[in-house]
């Protein structure tokens, strides 16, 4: 070991780290159509989480801050992207806090949530950084303030983001969410079983929603009613999952995933996970977040979860989970 590694080893266990962590989230209802003024609904995901710790390195020159980060899945050509974001979360919170340069300090980054997954990795790794590297300089923010600040950072990576990440990240709770408009909370009655299942193949949120836009740019009136068509799902999905408890959102679910067909966002690895969670019993499913790859959704009897769990990893899932939507204690 160099005087380098010693010194910053001896800095590690001297001084306490700041570490701070935000779960994935997975958009139940209304994707793209968010962007547009549509309601959507979505729920935080525990499974998978973004942490990140600080530590001082006064061994460091003034302000040189040493960034590391190690996520899980195999999008390494999105890492260079990666280390980019950090910089920009970092200028969000040093311009926040009115400092020219962040004290010198180590900021790692762990993540078991793929990047380009739809599942709002860009917004965990952004939370958890704002919330650890604002206590690290000894500010207490309010959820409110997190939110505002990961939203500037969600804005610079989708180029026009609705907000709808960033908020369920940081509020985790089940939200439903209108652009620009008041935070309403979802109360789910009842308890109901969610499978995510990701294709291992990453989709970037900021090419499908530039795609969605040339296309609304040039058939206005046909894309703005699948818009509509879209809100008006997660209406109705808001009505059963707040007073039916034992009706299935499955096929609103499937419903959507044909409307974001029809805009253009699907892949053949998501439909076909689509197709085999429901041959296997789901009571529907759908593409999650901004596509082009990335996870499906899919309700399911709580009976068949592992089963269907099963068929889809072997029908060529990478990964997928078992999720429970309803718990009260978790979400009053
Ligand atoms: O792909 P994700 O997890 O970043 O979700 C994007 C959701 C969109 O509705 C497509 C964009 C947005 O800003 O709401």
């Amino acid at each position: 070991m160099g005087f380098d590694d010693s010194a910053h080893l001896l800095h590690q266990l001297t001084m306490p780290a700041i570490a701070s962590s935000a779960p994935a989230k997975i958009i139940l209802f209304g994707e793209h159509a968010v962007v547009y003024g549509q309601p959507a609904i979505a729920i935080p995901f525990t499974a998978v989480k973004a942490k990140c710790s600080v530590f001082a390195r006064p061994d460091l020159p003034s302000g040189k801050v040493n960034m590391n980060f190690a996520i899980s899945g195999e999008m390494n050509d999105l890492h260079g992207d990666l280390s980019q974001f950090m910089d920009r979360v970092l200028r969000i919170v040093s311009n926040f806090a009115r400092i020219d340069q962040y004290p010198a300090s180590e900021i790692k980054v762990t993540s078991s949530i793929p990047l380009g997954s739809g599942l709002g990795s860009s917004a965990s790794i952004a939370v958890a950084m704002i919330r650890a590297a604002t206590q690290f300089l000894g500010l207490e923010l309010s959820n409110d303030a997190v939110n505002e600040l990961a939203y500037q950072s969600e804005m610079l990576c989708h180029g026009t983001s609705s907000g709808l990440d960033n908020t369920v990240v940081v509020y985790e709770k089940p939200v439903y969410f209108v652009k620009n408009k008041p935070l309403e909370k979802v109360s789910p009655q009842g308890m109901r079983t969610f499978i995510v299942a990701d294709t291992g193949i990453p989709g970037s949120t900021r090419d499908e929603v530039a795609k969605v836009r040339s296309r609304w740019e040039s058939s206005n009136i046909e894309t703005e009613s699948l818009f509509a068509r879209i809100g008006a799902i997660a209406n109705q999905a808001r009505h059963l999952l707040e007073n039916h408890p034992f009706i299935p959102v499955g096929n609103l679910l499937t419903e959507n995933h044909e409307l974001l067909q029809e805009l253009g966002v699907s892949s053949q690895e998501l439909d076909h996970l689509v197709i085999e969670a429901i041959k296997t019993g789901a009571f529907g499913a759908k593409m999650t977040g901004g596509g082009g790859g990335g996870n499906i959704v899919a309700e399911v009897k709580k009976e068949s979860a592992e089963e269907i769990r099963a068929h889809l990893l072997s029908a060529g899932a990478k990964r997928a989970w078992i999720t429970q939507l309803g718990s009260q204690e978790r979400y009053e």
